[in-house]
């Protein structure tokens, strides 16, 4: 049982200034809740109740949304208004929060080794908030089903969508061996390929489920594209040694880290979500 998940959030959001001056993109409301508070509930909903945030500066809202704002229940206590606030009540009480910090953007492999103290040796959920995920009803949340092939195979799985060919420069993007319908073996990774340089159309998006061999690896990978440390060379690299797999995950993804993705999934949740509630 995978009982850890990272959330690296020390990034800066720059697609959404001046939204992001003071405020973090992962606390930009999603109808009526905070982004980041779906990846966290779809963590705890695949088990994993330690939740490490690798921060940075600016973020300190973060953390105050998953702490007790004693005021602000003092205010409502006894009120109709009491119930907006259960499920964040609900997410504090039963699962731990703690928080260490990014100092430099050096990369979402940089980020990630950031917090190793935060998940120790052993294996770990990466949800990127700004990727918000949804199922059908009564379908697995997509940790839950990453968690589930863990269980079975035990090494890291990255989760991947097809994407239009002309977009394989936003993604990591994978080319493997195809296991069973939906699952790869990776035998090759390039991150943000042209799509003429682009080994598929199979992109990797913000869910991982990492081995702890991975934080030596990164400790010994250098900078990549953008001069960032990526963790998809420190994931070949594992892919050579032993084995990660590529996940066609069942369900919808929207990338709350652009406008148009912000928009549609703000659409999608109300309609579907919010107003079914
Ligand atoms: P992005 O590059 O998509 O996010 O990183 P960003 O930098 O926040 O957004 P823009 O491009 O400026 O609008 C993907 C994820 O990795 C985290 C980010 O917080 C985001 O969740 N990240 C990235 C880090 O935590 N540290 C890094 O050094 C880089």
């Amino acid at each position: 049982m995978i009982k850890n998940c990272l959330f690296p959030v020390a990034g800066y959001g720059t697609r959404f200034l001046p939204a992001t001056k003071a405020m973090p993109k992962e606390i930009l409301p999603v109808v009526n809740k905070p982004l980041v508070q779906y990846g966290v509930e779809e963590a705890v909903a695949a088990g994993m109740h330690n939740i490490g945030f690798v921060t940075g500066r600016g973020k300190r809202a973060i953390e105050d949304h998953f702490d007790i704002s004693y005021e602000l229940e003092h205010q409502i206590q006894g009120s109709g208004k009491e119930d907006l606030l259960t499920s964040i009540r609900h997410l504090i009480e039963n699962n731990q929060f703690s928080f260490t910090r990014q100092r430099e953007m050096k990369g979402l492999g940089h980020a990630i080794l950031t917090g190793r103290n935060l998940v120790g040796e052993n294996p770990f959920g990466v949800v990127l908030a700004d990727d918000l995920c949804v199922v059908d009803p009564g379908e697995d949340e997509v940790m839950t089903q990453m968690a589930k092939l863990y269980n079975q195979f035990r090494c890291s799985i990255v989760a991947i969508q097809e994407v239009p060919p002309e977009e394989t420069n936003k993604y990591g993007v994978i080319a493997g061996e195809c296991m069973k319908e939906g699952l790869y073996r990776i035998t090759d990774m390039v991150e943000k390929p042209d799509p003429k340089d682009a080994p598929s159309n199979l992109a990797i998006i913000g869910r991982y489920i990492l081995t702890p061999d991975i934080f030596d690896i990164i400790e010994n990978t250098p900078p990549g594209k953008n001069g960032e440390v990526q963790i998809t060379d420190a994931l070949m690299t594992q892919a050579r040694n032993g084995c990660v797999l590529a996940y066609k995950f069942k369900g919808k993804r929207f990338d709350c880290g652009s406008i148009d993705g912000f928009v549609e999934a703000t659409n999608h949740v109300y309609e579907n979500i919010y107003k079914k509630s």
